[in-house]
């Protein structure tokens, strides 16, 4: 009887709470349901770029490339979306666990490593790829990160390497270091320092010996929506951008990401 009455009493309650409402718990539960449609609309956006032309485009140019290597190294993996070209070829390391565990309970082969000291010997891989991770180091850190992954990859093998390239986009995931457009590979690609031009930082030191060998541009929405008042605007932005590199609306004269191939020149390790 006491449990009856009890639950009569909360139910009234909340049957009061929902019908007088204060100002400021309806704004409480719009903003709720705002945050649910926008989500809804991120998901959305994302799943069209994930499934769609960009991200496809991209791995069809590197598979393109690497299609013939009988060993590939994907480094800083995710969730194994480049793994599925290949799974018994190609093998990811992640720094994040919860990624290596999701990749391993799709049966894809993907282990917890950091790129920048590779844990695999020299010359162990007929290519090696990477996306979207080489922004997020410092100058320092990339060259290392490009050093471990020439180091890693057989003489004549190929490196597919895609990033971010300088865009208001680019700024605000606070992971994103720096921009590293195409002309950094030329500069890292050069003969070591030379006595007329040396070089006093010793991340040049021990330069990898590669040669970009072509490239593959992603072109940015033509109209760049960014709406900065709530997470909710920001989340609609990106949900427009994307609809729009879906149909096509693009800026073609620039880039906002590129696929680098680099072709391993080194001599092979003693
Ligand atoms: C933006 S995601 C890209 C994932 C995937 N390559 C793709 O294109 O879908 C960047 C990934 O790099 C990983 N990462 C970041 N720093 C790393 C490091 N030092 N070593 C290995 N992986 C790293 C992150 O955990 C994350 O999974």
């Amino acid at each position: 009887m006491i449990s009856h009455i009890s639950r009569f009493m909360q139910e009234e309650t909340n049957f009061l709470f929902i019908i007088f409402r204060t100002p400021h718990q309806r704004k409480k539960i719009r903003r709720r349901e705002m945050t649910k449609v926008t989500s809804a609309l991120e998901t959305f956006g994302r799943n069209i770029l994930l499934s769609s032309n960009s991200k496809r485009k991209e791995y069809d140019f590197v598979w393109k490339h690497l299609s013939s290597c009988q060993k590939i190294l994907d480094v800083g993996c995710g969730v194994g979306l480049f793994l599925h070209y290949a799974p018994d070829r190609i093998i990811g390391i992640d720094i994040n666990p919860h990624n290596v565990n999701f990749c391993k309970s799709k049966g894809l082969q993907a282990f917890v490593g950091d790129a920048l000291i590779l844990d695999f010997p020299d010359d162990s891989f007929d290519g090696v790829h990477s996306s979207h991770v080489m922004h997020v180091f410092t100058p320092h850190q990339a060259m290392t990160f490009v050093k471990e992954m020439c180091r890693v990859c057989k003489p004549g093998g190929k490196i597919v390497v895609t990033l971010k390239h300088d865009h208001p986009y680019f700024w605000q995931n606070p992971e994103n270091s720096r921009p590293y457009p195409p002309s950094v590979f030329y500069e890292m690609s050069r003969p070591q320092a030379s006595t007329e031009k040396p070089r006093n930082n010793p991340m040049w030191d021990d330069l990898p010996q590669f040669e970009p060998v072509d490239i593959n541009y992603r072109h940015p929405p033509l109209y760049y929506v960014m709406m900065y008042r709530s997470r909710n605007r920001l989340r609609v932005s990106m949900a427009l951008n994307v609809l729009q590199c879906k149909f096509g609306l693009k800026k073609y004269w620039t880039f906002d990401a590129y696929s680098i191939v680099l072709e391993n020149r080194k001599q092979l390790s003693a």
